[in-house]
């Protein structure tokens, strides 16, 4: 892909265990490009967020990753440490599911936004601060000169993780990256949030990862979708159309169970028969247990993620044949 501004390959997370290795990402293979929409879907448990925390340097301590993950061309798992760090916050963030855990609670709301812009930006406390208020009138924070001065415990969630799309984006990063960003709200709440991410990211030009498990947040958001199970990706397109022409048995029972887009104002993954894998590494399809086309061959042959057409690629023994 040309211009590609991140680009994983072959990613790999494994954790250490007293029973042995777990795999939780197994060969991912993804790019994005500038100012792109990325989403993320899959069921929990199926890796998401480890391709992220494997992005971020943030494993556990039991977590390894292998592969590589080119973002402007420098392989964030082979940067030391500080240089890793000089990349976060600045060209690339992350928002996380809870912004407690990335809030300080006992530091005034503005005076966090400041310090990445001081610290990144190289700005004066005063312009970082008035740069901080401005970001946090542009998420919509009423009164944002005053809300700036109070702290994380005095803003409701849906105005806390507002302040977090605010920090996340303060110093326009290349690449944003969003766990679920918005589960913990309510359901009005975070359609208005996730479109605000979203224009937010067009203005500043700030591709984004969206991880959820939302089809209709991805129906609504973003270009690309990648659908991950077990670790892998078992297909991935441009959004429309994964939703018009899924060919792999997963995303189609995904699509089959999810409520109709004008009867729901937020379709979740519904529920396909079974339970997903867990563990080590699987030598078939992963999702063989519960495809109810499965041959032969998906037990014993890992199934290669074959383009169909440009852009829409799936991991199935059964691409090419009958839907
Ligand atoms: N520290 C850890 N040690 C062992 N297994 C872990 C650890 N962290 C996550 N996992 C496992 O990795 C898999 C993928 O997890 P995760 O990426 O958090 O899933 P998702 O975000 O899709 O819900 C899960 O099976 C989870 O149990
Ligand atoms: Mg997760």
């Amino acid at each position: 892909m040309t211009g590609s501004l991140l680009s994983i390959r072959d990613l790999g997370v494994r954790f250490r265990l007293p029973q042995g290795e777990a795999v939780a990402v197994d060969g991912v293979s993804l790019d994005l490009a500038a100012g792109e929409v990325l989403g993320i879907v899959g069921e929990s448990g199926s890796g998401k967020s480890q391709i992220l925390y494997a992005m971020m340097g943030l494993l556990a301590a039991n977590g390894r990753a292998t592969g590589q993950v080119l973002f402007e061309g420098q392989d964030l798992l082979a940067l030391p440490p500080d240089r890793l760090d000089r990349v976060r916050g600045d060209r690339l963030s992350m928002i996380f599911q809870d912004p407690m855990t990335s809030l300080n609670p006992y530091m005034r709301v503005g005076d966090q936004l400041a310090e990445g812009l001081i610290v990144h930006k190289g700005l004066s406390r005063t312009e970082a601060r008035a740069e901080a208020v401005r970001m946090l009138d542009r998420v919509r924070i009423p009164d944002a000169a005053a809300r700036a001065r109070r702290y994380p415990h005095e803003f409701s969630g849906g105005m806390r993780q507002r302040v977090m799309i605010a920090m996340a984006l303060l110093a326009r990063p290349k690449l944003l990256l969003a766990d679920e960003p918005t589960t913990a709200l309510d359901v009005t709440i975070q359609a208005q949030v996730l479109d605000l991410m979203a224009e937010l990211g067009r203005e500043t030009g700030t591709a984004i990862i969206l991880v959820t498990h939302d089809l209709g947040v991805v129906a609504r958001l973003c270009d690309r979708v990648a659908v991950l199970y077990g670790g892998r990706v078992m297909e991935e397109a441009p959004a429309e159309t994964l939703f018009d022409t899924p060919a792999h048995p997963y995303t189609r029972g995904l699509l089959a169970a999810m409520p109709r887009l004008e009867t729901a104002l937020t379709p979740r993954l519904g529920t396909i028969p079974g339970t997903p894998r867990s563990g080590g590494t699987v030598t078939g399809c992963p999702f063989v247990d519960r495809c109810e086309a499965r041959l032969p061959v998906c037990s014993t042959d890992r199934p290669p993620l074959r383009d169909l057409t440009p852009g829409h690629r799936a991991a199935c023994h059964l691409t090419g044949a009958a839907p």
